[in-house]
């Protein structure tokens, strides 16, 4: 009978990478253990994402629906199938915002439930390079990386323990991946292609947007973090 109870987790928006490296998210998300599974969760502009893995990363398939709590607003959306992902579409929902989340998903007959939680985004004051690489950003990487650094269904958040400075991608990473392009290695979104249209001295205003977005995300320098995902490749 107890193995029917329903699991519920409360986590913060980078607990879930702080506690455990294996079971840091796929797609950028947030992930939490729930039971034999992990769950992970991203809002995109326009709607949420779930996965549903078992603990050898295999996806399962689950249904269900969430509740969203967002700018004052309570909003029940069912979860629709999507490849291995589960979605539920809500378009006034934006990745920047501070939003709460509950699942209540069936997976293998079993009711499992989750809550996750991210703050809002918070946009800084930038400098003039920091300025002018948001606008480059708001032209070429958004389309990837979201409109608020929280990645997209085509590439990971920026924002993210993974990105921040000291933490295994140095300047010359990103200063490289804005020059090459990016081979798949953390995550399962595939390549980064070299990003076209890039002009002289506009890496470096990208790079001074994105730490500055990092630094005022609690994403510093001198934030400590776990890093043993990105140790394990
Ligand atoms: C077409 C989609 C796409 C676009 C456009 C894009 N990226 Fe990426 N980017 C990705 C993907 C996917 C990854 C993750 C690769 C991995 O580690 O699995 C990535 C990774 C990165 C990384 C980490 C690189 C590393 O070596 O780990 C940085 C930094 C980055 N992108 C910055 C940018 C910037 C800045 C722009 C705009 C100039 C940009 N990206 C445009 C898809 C994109």
């Amino acid at each position: 009978m107890f193995k029917t109870l329903t699991t519920l987790l409360l986590l913060s928006s980078t607990a879930a990478w702080a506690h455990d490296g294996a079971a840091a998210g796929q797609f950028g998300g947030q992930v939490a253990a729930a039971g034999d599974w992990h769950v992970e969760f991203a809002v995109r502009d326009g709607g949420v994402r779930v996965w549903v893995r078992d603990h050898g990363d295999k996806p399962v398939a689950a249904t269900g629906k969430v509740t969203l709590l967002a700018g004052g607003q309570k909003l029940d959306v069912a979860l629709k199938s999507d490849g291995e992902a589960l979605v539920a579409d809500a378009a006034a929902l934006q990745s920047a915002a501070k939003v709460t989340a509950v699942l209540a998903l069936t997976v293998a007959g079993k009711p499992v439930s989750a809550r996750f939680a991210q703050e809002a985004v918070v946009k800084p004051a930038l400098s003039p390079s920091a300025q002018a690489g948001a606008k480059v950003f708001g032209e070429i990487c958004f389309a990837c990386h979201g409109t608020a650094l929280r990645g997209s269904d085509a590439g990971p958040p920026l924002l993210h323990p993974y990105y921040a400075p000291g933490a295994g991608h140095g300047d010359e990473v990103v200063l490289a991946a804005i020059a090459n392009g990016a081979a798949s290695h953390h995550w399962k979104f595939g390549d980064m292609p070299k990003p076209e249209g890039i002009k002289p001295g506009q890496d470096k205003d990208l790079l001074a947007y994105i730490r500055a977005m990092q630094a005022a995300n609690g994403l510093g320098a001198a934030a400590p973090m776990d890093h043993s995902a990105h140790a394990m490749h």
